[in-house]
């Protein structure tokens, strides 16, 4: 049974102002960051200066094969900084992964942890360092909202997409191997220490794949500013500064994989995007999308690409003042807040267009309807503090108008 609407109303409220005050004691802070082409280079030195020595590395294999990490590791070996190598090859990192790189970090007497690669290896990463300050807890365990509550041993992330924002956040979503159930570590305890970016991990990735973190990036910053309640107004800055970086530089980095700058300004851009939704939270983009990629496996930023334009619209005028902001720092214009609310949303579906993302799926099958509502709304409800919350048929509503 549903509640009726204005009871769901009041319930997601009221719990979001609870949260609200909460947040206040949550400890979200930024990594600091090094930023620029050629950045890792200078991490062993970096690492040295602040007393770090012994480093587990966690990557992947084929980043390793592609020689991607060895200009870091030379500056390690030239900084004296012991490391050890652990890396994986699987996509979704699992609670084998973790225990694996765990026993690693204690054979070798490593104090600290630098990941480098995309949002799977730095989650991954994060799980070894809350089992490395719990060693005799599983990760299911550690799965849940504030299990970690200590501080975790210096870690580095060093991200190799401009999209999931896994450098400044305080999640790790890990696979268990037994039962097969996602779900993510969460403590602000998480946040990483330091963050690397350097725009030189991101010149190989293709288009398709710039296109598509890029539109997860401006995902986590539209959701976050347009979502009440939670955000203050370093979430409401960075988020800004993050739509307008994406907004100026996702078609040149599209376009022409090599051009450093605009490399350099989608992280950026991502690193802002993901402090922005940190606090600020996600919405129904997010909280819809994962169904698709749970139930069909359509890539998250394609399915945020996808979403996006779609559930802003749906939300209507309690967004537009929000989205007109929006559109007022990336120098588009309107007469009024709808009209530039409608040119902003207008102005995502052409970028989508010209990076060949579609603007509808045609995996969506009715008999799955129902549970992706369910999902969805389990997901979002009552925590995502959305411009407009919605019911069962708001949902139906939106996915039947993202089917081909
Ligand atoms: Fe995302």
């Amino acid at each position: 049974m549903e509640m009726p609407y204005q009871l769901e109303v009041l319930w997601c409220r009221t719990f979001q102002s609870v949260l609200k005050i909460g947040n206040y004691f949550m400890g979200y802070r930024m990594p600091k960051y090094l930023e620029g082409p050629g950045k890792i280079r200078e991490l062993g030195a970096f690492l040295k200066k602040k007393g770090i020595n012994d480093v587990l590395v966690v990557t992947g294999s084929g980043m390793v094969r592609r020689g991607q990490v060895q200009p870091m590791l030379d500056g390690f070996e030239r900084s004296g900084i012991r490391y050890t190598l652990q890396t994986f090859d699987t996509t979704d990192p699992t609670s084998d992964d973790v225990e694996l790189g765990y026993k690693t970090y204690k054979e070798n007497g490593c104090k600290s942890i630098v990941a480098i690669g995309g949002g799977s290896r730095i989650d991954c990463a994060k799980g070894i360092a809350a089992k490395a300050v719990h060693p005799r807890k599983t990760v299911a365990q550690l799965q849940g909202l504030l299990k970690v509550h200590w501080p975790i041993p210096p870690f580095v992330a060093i991200p190799t997409t401009a999209g999931a924002g896994s450098e400044t956040t305080v999640a790790a979503v890990i696979t268990d191997s037994a039962t097969h159930r996602k779900a993510a570590i969460n403590d602000p305890f998480l946040i990483p220490k330091y963050a690397v970016l350097d725009p030189e991990l991101t010149v190989g990735l293709p288009p398709f794949t710039t296109a598509t973190t890029g539109m997860d990036a401006l995902a986590h910053a539209v959701e976050a500013y347009t979502n009440k309640t939670y955000n203050t107004k370093l979430e409401n800055r960075l988020a800004k500064e993050a739509v307008k970086l994406i907004h100026d530089n996702i078609l040149k980095a599209f376009e022409d994989g090599s051009d450093l700058e605009a490399r350099q300004n989608m992280q950026r851009g991502a690193f802002y995007a993901g402090r922005a939704f940190t606090r600020g939270c996600v919405g129904y983009v997010h909280a819809i999308g994962h169904t698709l990629g749970g139930l069909y496996g359509v890539a998250h930023g394609l399915a945020m690409a996808v979403l996006l334009p779609h559930v802003m619209r749906e939300f209507g005028a309690s967004a537009h003042k929000r989205l007109a902001e929006l559109a007022d720092v990336c120098g588009i214009g309107g007469a009024n807040e709808a009209e530039k609310a409608n040119a902003f949303i207008r102005w995502i579906e052409e970028t989508n267009k010209k990076m060949g993302l579609p603007d509808k799926f045609d995996v969506v099958q009715d008999k799955d309807i129902d549970q992706m509502i369910t999902w969805a709304k389990k997901e979002a409800n009552p925590l995502y503090p959305v411009p407009v919350i919605w019911v069962r048929k708001d949902f139906r509503r939106l996915i039947e108008s993202i089917r081909k």
